[in-house]
């Protein structure tokens, strides 16, 4: 479990997954994502079937949201944010700039060297790209011809390094997001 502390009272907690909390925290991620459900990949996970880390992020003793790391295939060093999100009640507190902080030491404690978040710029919430470039994020339109659904042009991937080195950017890789959605 990691801990953020600052002045003020604000104590930022990311807890893993396990099979007591994914119940509630299915409702949370439903909550702050209502048109996509978490349930097969966060079961997964607590089963040891996906090497996937998903958590719960507390302030304190309240739960503020949810926050995840995966990654694509064998690329281990580039970490994609996965449903990270703040609860409604608790949003442009700083919150959640505080909880990706505390979600970069995990990613670098497993062993990644970029983060990458995939946004979909039809259907993503709109103020998550602010969001991400105001915390070092940059953007790259994604548009790769063999994963058909990103020609759409409705992809970004927004990327930050983790270490002080320039980011390389995404480049176009396969993130086979057409074989997802079926
Ligand atoms: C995006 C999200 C995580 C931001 O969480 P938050 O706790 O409100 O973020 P912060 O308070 O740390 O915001 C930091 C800065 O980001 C920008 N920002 C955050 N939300 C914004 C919004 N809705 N519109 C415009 N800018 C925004 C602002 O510059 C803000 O600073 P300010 O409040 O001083 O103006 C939250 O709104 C959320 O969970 N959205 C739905 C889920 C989602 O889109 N997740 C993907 C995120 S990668």
């Amino acid at each position: 479990m990691q801990t953020f502390l600052q002045g003020g009272g604000v104590m930022i907690k990311h807890i893993k997954l396990n099979h007591d909390n994914l119940a509630f925290a299915i409702e949370v991620q439903r909550e702050i994502f209502p048109y996509e459900d978490a349930t097969k990949k966060y079961t997964e996970m607590v089963n040891g079937e996906n090497d996937n880390n998903y958590f719960l992020v507390y302030n304190g003793d309240e739960c503020i949201g949810v926050s995840g790391l995966a990654h694509y295939g064998a690329d281990v060093e580039d970490g994609f944010l996965g449903w990270f999100g703040i609860l409604p009640k608790y949003r442009r507190l700083g919150l959640g700039s505080e909880a990706l902080r505390l979600l970069d030491e995990t990613a670098r404690d497993l062993g990644y060297r970029r983060m990458r978040v995939i946004f979909n710029t039809e259907t993503g919430f709109p103020g998550a790209k602010t969001f991400l470039k105001v915390n070092g994020y940059t953007a790259e339109s994604y548009q790769c011809p063999r994963d058909r659904v990103s020609l759409s042009g409705n992809y970004a991937i927004l990327s930050r390094s983790l270490y002080n080195e320039p980011c390389e950017p995404w480049n176009n890789r396969n993130l086979h997001l057409t074989d997802e959605e079926k």
